[in-house]
């Protein structure tokens, strides 16, 4: 499966969601996550994010372990996204911050 991962926080970006063939993107209020039960691993979404925060599973850096749990967690609740939304405003200035998981909204 894919995971999303810290640097989607705040930044947002949703251009992933576009190209996923079984819409497995969930969306919370800053960040998005994707459902390992319905990712049939097609690596489509992974070079679409503008933040680079998408990554396989088996190349998830050893500081975003957590975030596969987080994904699975979270794509339980938030609701399915297909269609890209506008970034916010200041997703520029997020984009590369340390230390954004203190900041998830869920
Ligand atoms: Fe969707 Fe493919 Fe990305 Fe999995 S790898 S989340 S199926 S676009
Ligand atoms: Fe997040 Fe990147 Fe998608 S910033 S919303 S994973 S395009």
């Amino acid at each position: 499966t894919f995971v999303v991962t810290e640097n989607c926080i705040k930044c947002k970006y949703t251009d992933c969601v576009e190209v996923c063939p079984v819409d497995c993107f969930h969306e919370g209020p800053n960040f998005l996550v994707i459902d390992p039960e319905e990712c049939i691993d097609c690596t489509l979404c992974e070079p679409e994010c503008p933040a680079e925060a998408i990554f396989a599973e088996d190349d998830l850096p050893e500081n975003q372990a957590e975030f596969k749990k987080l994904n699975a967690e979270l794509a339980k609740t938030w609701p399915v996204i297909t269609e890209k939304q506008p970034q916010p405003a200041d997703a520029k200035d997020w984009d590369g911050k340390p230390g954004k998981l203190q900041l998830l909204e869920r």
